[in-house]
């Protein structure tokens, strides 16, 4: 039924030079409330300036929420990996899954990765998604 399916969109991008700890924790405030707000779930990873996120919610929002990502001047070289209905939300437990790999920025995470990385494998259709692929793969490469 259409109702059921949550809109799922997913990109990589680079930092800015000089992007630091505020600003991760400013991106993860905003994100906290806003999409609480706006019935967006995802994840967002960072590793070596590169940032791979996944929101998903009702179309509408994450289209609008992905128009303010793709202006954000934290960021640039956005490339766009996945967008389009898919059958269910993945991320419900999570306004907005942290998880970095860079050692200064490690105070900001707000998941387990054992646990995630259990949750993906037992309850996602990896095949379905190829998003989920780019994240077992990230953390399978990375821990
Ligand atoms: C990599 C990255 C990911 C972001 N993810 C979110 C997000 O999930 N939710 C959110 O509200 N803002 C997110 N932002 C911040 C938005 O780009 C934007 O600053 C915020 O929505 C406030 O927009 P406004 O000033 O137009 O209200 C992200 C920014 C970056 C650089």
């Amino acid at each position: 039924m259409e109702t059921e399916k949550v809109y799922l969109l997913s990109y990589v991008s680079t930092g800015c030079d000089n992007l630091n700890f505020t600003h991760i924790k400013d991106i993860l405030s905003i994100s906290c409330e806003y999409n609480k707000t706006h019935n967006i779930t995802g994840i967002l990873l960072y590793c070596n300036k590169h940032f791979f996120q996944i929101i998903e919610g009702p179309k509408d929002e994450v289209k609008s929420l992905f128009e303010k990502i793709l202006i954000d001047s934290r960021h640039d070289n956005i490339i766009k990996i996945q967008e389009g209905y898919f059958c269910h939300r993945q991320f419900e437990k999570w306004q907005m899954a942290f998880k970095s790999y860079n050692c200064e920025l490690k105070g900001l995470d707000n998941f387990n990765t054992q646990q995630f990385y259990n949750y993906i494998n037992t309850n996602l259709n990896m095949d379905s998604c190829i998003s989920n692929k780019v994240l077992a793969d990230f953390f399978d490469l990375n821990g």
